[in-house]
Protein backbone atom coordinates (compact mmCIF):
# COMPACT_ATOMS: atom_id res chain seq x y z
CA UNK A 1 0.00 0.00 0.00
CA UNK A 2 1.40 3.28 -0.89
CA UNK A 3 1.76 5.93 1.59
CA UNK A 4 0.45 9.29 1.25
CA UNK A 5 2.40 12.49 1.52
CA UNK A 6 0.47 15.27 2.44
CA UNK A 7 2.99 18.57 1.37
CA UNK A 8 2.61 22.26 2.65
CA UNK A 9 4.04 24.30 -0.07
CA UNK A 10 4.24 28.01 1.93
CA UNK A 11 5.11 29.68 -1.48
CA UNK A 12 6.80 33.21 -0.86
CA UNK A 13 4.84 33.44 2.86
CA UNK A 14 5.58 34.05 6.44
CA UNK A 15 8.08 35.95 8.32
CA UNK A 16 11.12 33.80 10.21
CA UNK A 17 9.15 33.85 13.41
CA UNK A 18 5.93 32.93 12.07
CA UNK A 19 7.69 30.28 10.26
CA UNK A 20 8.76 28.94 13.17
CA UNK A 21 5.67 29.15 15.00
CA UNK A 22 4.06 27.23 12.23
CA UNK A 23 5.87 24.51 12.37
CA UNK A 24 6.09 24.50 16.38
CA UNK A 25 2.15 24.58 16.70
CA UNK A 26 1.99 21.71 13.77
CA UNK A 27 4.59 19.36 15.39
CA UNK A 28 2.67 20.12 18.99
CA UNK A 29 -0.57 18.47 17.85
CA UNK A 30 1.16 15.63 15.94
CA UNK A 31 3.19 14.68 18.39
CA UNK A 32 6.73 12.84 18.47
CA UNK A 33 8.54 11.37 15.85
CA UNK A 34 6.24 8.56 14.81
CA UNK A 35 8.00 6.20 11.25
CA UNK A 36 4.56 4.38 11.35
CA UNK A 37 2.53 7.29 11.15
CA UNK A 38 0.49 6.50 8.60
CA UNK A 39 0.80 9.89 6.70
CA UNK A 40 4.26 11.37 5.79
CA UNK A 41 4.33 15.17 5.93
CA UNK A 42 6.56 17.89 4.50
CA UNK A 43 6.94 21.22 4.86
CA UNK A 44 8.31 23.21 2.09
CA UNK A 45 9.19 26.47 3.33
CA UNK A 46 10.75 29.79 1.60
CA UNK A 47 14.91 28.94 1.33
CA UNK A 48 15.59 31.61 3.54
CA UNK A 49 13.89 29.83 6.33
CA UNK A 50 15.02 26.16 5.82
CA UNK A 51 17.20 26.00 8.33
CA UNK A 52 15.23 27.59 11.38
CA UNK A 53 12.39 25.63 9.86
CA UNK A 54 14.67 22.63 9.92
CA UNK A 55 15.65 22.80 13.61
CA UNK A 56 12.18 23.10 14.75
CA UNK A 57 11.32 20.16 13.04
CA UNK A 58 13.84 18.15 14.27
CA UNK A 59 12.60 14.86 16.66
CA UNK A 60 8.91 15.54 15.55
CA UNK A 61 6.75 13.71 12.37
CA UNK A 62 7.28 16.61 10.07
CA UNK A 63 9.97 16.73 7.32
CA UNK A 64 11.34 19.04 5.53
CA UNK A 65 11.19 20.39 2.13
CA UNK A 66 12.31 23.04 -0.68
CA UNK A 67 10.09 24.77 -2.99
CA UNK A 68 12.75 24.76 -5.67
CA UNK A 69 16.83 24.06 -6.65
CA UNK A 70 19.11 24.35 -9.16
CA UNK A 71 19.82 21.51 -11.83
CA UNK A 72 23.88 22.74 -11.19
CA UNK A 73 25.85 21.23 -8.41
CA UNK A 74 27.99 24.67 -7.69
CA UNK A 75 29.90 27.56 -9.43
CA UNK A 76 28.53 30.95 -11.36
CA UNK A 77 24.85 30.89 -10.80
CA UNK A 78 23.84 34.03 -8.96
CA UNK A 79 21.16 33.48 -6.90
CA UNK A 80 20.90 29.41 -7.19
CA UNK A 81 20.64 26.89 -4.03
CA UNK A 82 22.25 23.52 -5.00
CA UNK A 83 21.00 20.46 -3.97
CA UNK A 84 24.18 19.64 -1.82
CA UNK A 85 22.65 23.16 0.17
CA UNK A 86 19.29 21.43 1.04
CA UNK A 87 20.79 18.24 1.94
CA UNK A 88 23.13 20.41 4.28
CA UNK A 89 19.93 22.08 5.88
CA UNK A 90 18.49 19.11 6.52
CA UNK A 91 16.15 18.51 3.25
CA UNK A 92 14.21 15.74 2.24
CA UNK A 93 12.16 16.44 -0.53
CA UNK A 94 12.08 19.24 -3.28
CA UNK A 95 9.41 20.47 -5.23
CA UNK A 96 10.65 20.73 -8.79
CA UNK A 97 8.31 22.04 -11.96
CA UNK A 98 5.79 23.79 -10.11
CA UNK A 99 3.20 25.75 -12.22
CA UNK A 100 4.18 28.82 -10.78
CA UNK A 101 7.88 28.23 -12.02
CA UNK A 102 6.76 26.63 -15.41
CA UNK A 103 4.66 29.86 -16.14
CA UNK A 104 6.35 32.49 -14.40
CA UNK A 105 9.74 31.40 -14.49
CA UNK A 106 9.99 29.92 -18.19
CA UNK A 107 11.13 26.33 -16.70
CA UNK A 108 10.60 23.66 -19.38
CA UNK A 109 10.18 20.13 -19.31
CA UNK A 110 13.66 19.95 -20.01
CA UNK A 111 14.50 22.10 -17.06
CA UNK A 112 12.18 20.42 -14.65
CA UNK A 113 13.79 17.28 -15.97
CA UNK A 114 17.35 18.39 -15.14
CA UNK A 115 16.14 19.09 -11.68
CA UNK A 116 14.62 16.01 -11.23
CA UNK A 117 17.62 14.25 -12.12
CA UNK A 118 20.15 16.02 -9.61
CA UNK A 119 17.46 15.76 -6.81
CA UNK A 120 17.48 11.75 -7.44
CA UNK A 121 20.86 12.03 -7.49
CA UNK A 122 21.20 13.95 -4.34
CA UNK A 123 19.44 11.82 -2.74
CA UNK A 124 16.36 13.90 -2.15
CA UNK A 125 13.04 12.76 -3.13
CA UNK A 126 11.71 15.22 -6.10
CA UNK A 127 7.85 16.35 -5.94
CA UNK A 128 7.51 17.21 -9.64
CA UNK A 129 4.33 18.59 -10.52
CA UNK A 130 2.36 18.53 -13.80
CA UNK A 131 -0.89 19.81 -14.65
CA UNK A 132 -3.02 21.35 -17.17
CA UNK A 133 -3.77 25.49 -18.44
CA UNK A 134 -7.67 26.04 -18.06
CA UNK A 135 -7.83 26.70 -22.00
CA UNK A 136 -6.52 22.96 -22.29
CA UNK A 137 -9.19 21.21 -20.17
CA UNK A 138 -11.83 23.37 -22.05
CA UNK A 139 -10.44 22.37 -25.61
CA UNK A 140 -10.09 18.92 -24.52
CA UNK A 141 -6.10 18.04 -23.99
CA UNK A 142 -6.08 17.55 -20.54
CA UNK A 143 -4.29 14.06 -21.14
CA UNK A 144 -1.78 14.99 -23.81
CA UNK A 145 -0.70 17.65 -21.42
CA UNK A 146 -0.05 15.05 -18.78
CA UNK A 147 1.74 13.13 -20.96
CA UNK A 148 3.88 15.49 -22.60
CA UNK A 149 5.06 16.63 -19.01
CA UNK A 150 5.26 13.52 -17.89
CA UNK A 151 7.42 12.22 -20.52
CA UNK A 152 9.51 15.40 -20.32
CA UNK A 153 9.78 16.00 -17.30
CA UNK A 154 10.23 12.35 -16.36
CA UNK A 155 12.86 11.35 -19.18
CA UNK A 156 15.55 9.54 -18.68
CA UNK A 157 14.13 7.87 -15.05
CA UNK A 158 14.94 4.39 -14.44
CA UNK A 159 12.16 1.98 -12.56
CA UNK A 160 14.09 2.11 -9.14
CA UNK A 161 14.59 5.98 -9.50
CA UNK A 162 10.72 6.52 -10.09
CA UNK A 163 9.37 4.85 -7.25
CA UNK A 164 10.96 6.96 -4.95
CA UNK A 165 9.53 10.21 -7.00
CA UNK A 166 6.24 12.05 -5.87
CA UNK A 167 4.20 12.70 -8.83
CA UNK A 168 1.67 16.05 -8.00
CA UNK A 169 -1.28 16.70 -10.26
CA UNK A 170 -1.74 19.70 -10.43
CA UNK A 171 -4.56 21.94 -12.54
CA UNK A 172 -3.18 25.15 -12.62
CA UNK A 173 -6.54 26.45 -12.75
CA UNK A 174 -7.30 25.17 -9.41
CA UNK A 175 -4.13 26.62 -7.92
CA UNK A 176 -4.92 29.56 -5.77
CA UNK A 177 -8.04 30.02 -7.09
CA UNK A 178 -10.68 27.86 -4.64
CA UNK A 179 -11.81 26.03 -7.86
CA UNK A 180 -11.09 23.08 -6.59
CA UNK A 181 -11.07 20.04 -9.27
CA UNK A 182 -13.99 17.24 -8.02
CA UNK A 183 -12.60 13.99 -7.12
CA UNK A 184 -13.82 12.28 -10.57
CA UNK A 185 -12.00 15.17 -12.36
CA UNK A 186 -8.48 14.70 -10.89
CA UNK A 187 -8.75 10.89 -10.28
CA UNK A 188 -9.65 10.29 -13.70
CA UNK A 189 -5.94 12.01 -14.41
CA UNK A 190 -4.54 10.40 -11.74
CA UNK A 191 -5.47 7.17 -13.51
CA UNK A 192 -3.63 8.07 -16.86
CA UNK A 193 -1.19 8.69 -14.78
CA UNK A 194 -0.68 5.58 -13.18
CA UNK A 195 -1.40 3.99 -16.64
CA UNK A 196 1.37 5.94 -18.14
CA UNK A 197 4.17 4.86 -15.59
CA UNK A 198 2.49 1.10 -16.18
CA UNK A 199 3.34 1.55 -19.95
CA UNK A 200 6.80 2.64 -19.18
CA UNK A 201 7.68 0.85 -16.08
CA UNK A 202 5.02 -2.48 -14.70
CA UNK A 203 2.50 -2.75 -12.59
CA UNK A 204 4.93 -2.74 -9.21
CA UNK A 205 6.59 0.95 -9.97
CA UNK A 206 2.82 1.92 -10.77
CA UNK A 207 1.49 0.72 -7.99
CA UNK A 208 4.38 2.25 -5.91
CA UNK A 209 4.24 5.59 -6.67
CA UNK A 210 2.75 8.27 -4.67
CA UNK A 211 0.45 10.78 -6.74
CA UNK A 212 -0.56 13.95 -4.83
CA UNK A 213 -3.57 16.08 -5.71
CA UNK A 214 -2.73 20.01 -5.45
CA UNK A 215 -4.97 23.04 -6.33
CA UNK A 216 -6.92 24.59 -3.59
CA UNK A 217 -7.57 21.80 -1.45
CA UNK A 218 -8.91 22.73 1.66
CA UNK A 219 -9.88 21.30 5.06
CA UNK A 220 -13.41 21.01 3.89
CA UNK A 221 -13.05 19.07 0.51
CA UNK A 222 -9.79 17.21 1.12
CA UNK A 223 -11.82 13.75 2.80
CA UNK A 224 -13.72 13.28 -0.50
CA UNK A 225 -10.76 13.60 -2.95
CA UNK A 226 -8.56 11.51 -0.89
CA UNK A 227 -10.92 8.97 -0.64
CA UNK A 228 -10.07 8.48 -4.25
CA UNK A 229 -8.52 5.21 -4.55
CA UNK A 230 -5.57 7.02 -7.21
CA UNK A 231 -4.97 9.90 -4.53
CA UNK A 232 -1.76 9.78 -1.92
CA UNK A 233 -2.04 13.03 -0.86
CA UNK A 234 -1.90 16.39 -0.85
CA UNK A 235 0.26 19.43 -1.88
CA UNK A 236 -1.37 22.27 -0.06
CA UNK A 237 -0.56 25.86 -0.61
CA UNK A 238 -2.67 28.37 0.85
CA UNK A 239 -4.27 25.98 3.53
CA UNK A 240 -0.69 25.05 4.40
CA UNK A 241 -0.39 28.38 6.63
CA UNK A 242 -3.40 27.91 8.66
CA UNK A 243 -2.20 24.87 11.62
CA UNK A 244 -5.81 23.57 11.95
CA UNK A 245 -6.80 23.98 8.40
CA UNK A 246 -3.43 21.85 7.68
CA UNK A 247 -3.47 19.22 9.98
CA UNK A 248 -7.40 18.55 9.10
CA UNK A 249 -6.09 17.59 5.50
CA UNK A 250 -3.63 15.20 6.74
CA UNK A 251 -6.17 13.63 8.86
CA UNK A 252 -8.31 13.15 5.71
CA UNK A 253 -5.33 12.06 4.22
CA UNK A 254 -5.65 9.16 6.97
CA UNK A 255 -3.60 10.31 9.53
CA UNK A 256 -3.74 11.60 13.19
P1 LIG B 1 -3.29 26.18 -3.30
O1 LIG B 1 -1.85 25.92 -3.96
O2 LIG B 1 -3.55 25.06 -2.34
O3 LIG B 1 -3.18 27.52 -2.64
O4 LIG B 1 -4.28 26.17 -4.44
C1 LIG B 1 -1.43 24.62 -4.28
C2 LIG B 1 -0.05 24.65 -4.85
O5 LIG B 1 0.30 25.61 -5.55
O6 LIG B 1 0.75 23.73 -4.62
Amino acid sequence: MRRPVVAGNWKMNLTRGAAVDLVRSLAASLGPSDSSASVEIVVCPPYVYLEAVGQAVQGTSLRLGAQNVSDQPSGAFTGEISTAMLIDLGCQYVIVGHSERRTLMGETDEIVNRKVLAALAAGLTPIVCVGELLEERQRGQTSAVIRKQFEGSLAGISGEQMARIVIAYEPVWAIGTGQVATPAQAEEVHLDLRSLLRSRYNAAVADAVRIQYGGSVKADNAAELMGQADIDGALVGGASLKVGDFLAIVAAAGGH
